[in-house]
């Protein structure tokens, strides 16, 4: 009989830093990274990056049902996280005003904005069904798994 170890997000940071180590591609990656995150973190419904392009944030590689293929720069809270450029985490997607629903039964979210040398590159989002499913130490590790994705790609 095996035991599924508990979950811990340093271990998962550590992880990552091993599946990125081969590539520095950033679809690559991306796809990668979204597959770790699926696998490994509980109760999460969709996640994924969009990659900015000119002013709209592009569906890139993700996990999860099909979703909204562009967000316009200041939309949505991806578009928001992204001009902000700060971190934002929705514990009920519908008390956040022009939240984006490409899937009705999310109910919250968490939005990484992805920036490399000063420039934005994109964002890593990561939706839930359930009601405020990111705390603070949810915020810090994907915060580093979006650092070990940043420090990996060129
Ligand atoms: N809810 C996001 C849109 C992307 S989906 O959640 C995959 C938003 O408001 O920007």
């Amino acid at each position: 009989m095996t035991i599924k170890d508990e979950f811990s997000w340093p271990r998962l940071v550590q992880q990552a830093e091993g599946l990125l180590s081969v590539s520095s591609d950033r679809i690559s990656n991306a796809a990668n990274l979204s597959a770790l995150i699926f696998q490994e973190v509980h109760d999460i419904s969709w996640v994924g990056f969009y990659l900015l392009h000119g002013r709209t944030l592009l569906l890139g590689p993700f996990q999860g049902k099909p979703a909204c293929a562009s967000i316009e720069w200041g939309k949505g809270v991806c578009g928001t996280a992204a001009a902000s450029a700060k971190i934002i985490r929705v514990n009920d997607v519908e008390s956040f005003a022009g939240h984006i629903a490409c899937d009705v039964n999310a109910r919250s979210e968490i939005v990484v904005p992805l920036i490399k040398d000063d420039i934005l590159l994109g964002v890593l989002d990561v939706d839930s069904t359930s009601y405020g499913r990111f705390g603070e130490s949810d915020e810090k590790g994907l915060a580093e798994l979006a650092e070990v994705y940043l420090r990996s790609v060129v």
